[in-house]
């Protein structure tokens, strides 16, 4: 029985909508249950940023994962397929009429992608301080907290009424299936036939 973790809320039951496509049931996380039983498969319901940990230390064959969230891991897992759902960009967020002076040595950046972040930043030979923030990371440019954030923008819609422009795009990110290399060479079979079902519907 494959083991799948998904992240809790709406990325969750998209991907629970497309199991009961595929297999032609409902899969539901009932009265709070973070696991789920439901034709061969065993569905955990898990935070966001923790369904690599779980795939990756083999508690859970599969995982279902923004992009953004695999990068700042930085796990070797393998990506199975892109499930054209929760579409975004990592990207700057700068205050209105503010820019970022590339020749500055260093910089003040919040937010909740630290590695993506120092890696750029660093890719353009400026040193990062970096204010790891968990959640509202538009509000630390706005109060001195931090000179431009780098942030999820998916409609541009929380910067843009918060006083801040979108600037370069650092990642695109959309979620992806995902699994350790011990399940995906263990139940090749399985998986692979489990892929091409979420592939075609
Ligand atoms: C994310 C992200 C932005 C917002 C972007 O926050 O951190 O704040 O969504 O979406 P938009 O471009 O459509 O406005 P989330 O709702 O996950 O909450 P958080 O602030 O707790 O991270």
């Amino acid at each position: 029985m494959l083991t799948i973790a998904l992240p809790k809320g709406r990325i969750a039951e998209q991907t629970l909508e497309k199991f009961e496509k595929v297999f032609n049931e409902k899969f539901l996380f009932e009265n709070r249950k973070l696991i789920l039983k439901k034709a061969g498969f065993t569905f955990l319901n898990v935070r966001n940023q923790d369904v690599p940990t779980y795939v990756m230390h083999g508690a859970a064959d599969l995982g279902v994962v923004g992009l953004d969230v695999l990068e700042e891991k930085e796990y070797d897992l393998v990506k199975l397929l892109d499930l054209k759902i929760g579409q975004c960009k990592v990207a700057i967020g700068l205050k209105a009429g503010e820019q970022i002076d590339w020749n500055r040595s260093i910089i003040t950046v919040a937010t909740k992608h630290e590695k993506i972040a120092k890696r750029f930043f660093e890719s353009k030979a400026m040193a990062v301080n970096i204010v790891k923030l968990y959640g509202s990371i538009e509000l630390a440019p706005l109060v001195g907290l931090s000179d431009c954030i780098v942030d999820i923008v998916e409609t541009g819609e929380t910067m843009r009424q918060n006083g801040l422009v979108v600037g370069d795009t650092i990642m695109d990110s959309s979620v992806h299936l995902i699994s350790n290399k011990n399940s995906y060479y263990n139940h090749k079979t399985e998986i692979l036939s489990l892929r091409e079902s979420l592939a075609s519907t």
